[in-house]
């Protein structure tokens, strides 16, 4: 029996992670495994109306679970930052998910803003090191709101944090066996100090998969090479930054952020699994909101917890869909409401 954590959060969360709950019932009926689950109201309602976001405590009932299925977080009627910090962040970091893993797929070249790209031309995985760097919060004003302000964002890296993901990396592509390519994606020309450490790690623990090809592009490299050849990539490892930068234009080339999915991984405690788009309140509680990136969250989550074949199934679904019977993958045009869309992946099963 597993335990499965939900928090719906803010905006479309709520609606998609209907659509995900859905499809995971339904799996459990298919595939023969059992959970129970509990909601939690954490996000931008529940702050407006008590002043908190997540306590200490609210973490240690966390860490009961198997997994967790969150939404999203952001709220128009709260400051930039709170919620995020506040929830999402002290999540990943509380937890010690330190692996932000990010599949970008193509299931249909239609919904391909690339030209003459296929589905074998896209298909690789991010793993975006998600504890440390630049959003470690390290940092101070001097002389703040004078002329003379400084403001000072410190990138805070660790050996143990970056060897502990690149190892994550390098296993991962091995198991993945498509490619067996990984690529590190940083800024060793300029970020002197961060990229010596990674490309040193890079390259000792490198040693250790003399089956795997190492390569090496700098961050905004990358984003040319996503759009311009995006089949060179099978997996990429980089930091907390760089891999919040370059999963955005993923989810594009993949078709936009209605399919990308991704994992907050603690490969020895809870992990979380999001849709990787945010709240979208502009189509909050209109049954347009796309749900097969939380329905593909859920499928990572059941993968994550030993459910090959059901994850596998989802996926599945999910593919026949978007090449079947999806219009589009966005808010609203893909022919189907919320609520179809995920009777659809129940079907499709
Ligand atoms: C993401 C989001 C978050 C991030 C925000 C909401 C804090 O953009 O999951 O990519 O920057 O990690
Ligand atoms: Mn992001």
């Amino acid at each position: 029996m597993y335990k499965i954590a939900v928090i719906p959060g803010d905006g479309t969360g709520p609606e998609v992670i209907r659509e995900a709950v859905k499809v995971l019932d339904a799996a459990s009926k298919k595939f023969g495994f059992q959970y129970e689950s509990k909601t939690f109201d954490f996000g931008g309602e529940r702050y407006l109306k008590t002043g908190k976001t997540l306590e200490d405590k609210d973490i240690e009932e966390f860490k009961q679970y198997n997994a967790i299925l969150l939404g999203a977080i952001g709220h128009p009627d709260v400051k930039p930052g709170i919620l995020e910090t506040g929830v999402l962040l002290k999540l990943r970091f509380s937890l010690d998910q330190y692996i932000n893993l990010r599949p970008v797929k193509l299931y249909n070249s239609v919904f391909c803003p690339l030209k003459d790209k296929k589905p074998e031309d896209i298909d690789f995985v991010v793993v975006r090191e998600n504890s440390e760097g630049l959003y470690k919060g390290m940092g101070e004003f001097q002389k703040k709101g004078t002329p003379e302000e400084v403001a000072i964002q410190i990138s805070y890296n660790t050996r143990k944090g970056v060897e502990r993901c690149i190892r994550y990396a390098f296993e991962f592509c091995k198991k993945r066996n498509k490619g067996k390519k990984l690529t590190l994606c940083g800024k060793t020309n300029v970020l002197t100090y961060a990229w010596d450490l990674w490309e040193r790690t890079f390259y000792e623990v490198a040693k250790e998969y003399p089956d795997i090809m190492t390569d090496y592009a700098h961050v905004d490299a990358t984003t040319m090479w996503f759009v311009k050849n995006p089949e060179w990539f099978d997996v990429i490892v980089t930091d907390n930054i760089f891999g919040d930068i370059i999963t955005d234009l993923g989810a594009m080339i993949q078709g936009g952020m209605g399919i990308a999915a991704g994992g907050n991984i603690n490969p020895k405690g809870v992990s979380m699994f999001e849709p990787i788009g945010g709240s979208a309140p502009k189509y909050t509680g209109k049954n347009v909101i796309n749900p097969l990136a939380a329905i593909c969250a859920a499928g990572m989550l059941l993968e994550h917890l030993g459910e090959a074949k059901a994850g596998k199934s989802i996926e599945h679904a999910v593919i026949d869909l978007c090449k079947n019977k999806f219009k589009s993958l966005a808010a609203g045009k893909m022919g189907f409401s919320t609520q179809e869309a995920g009777d659809l992946v129940v079907k499709n099963l």
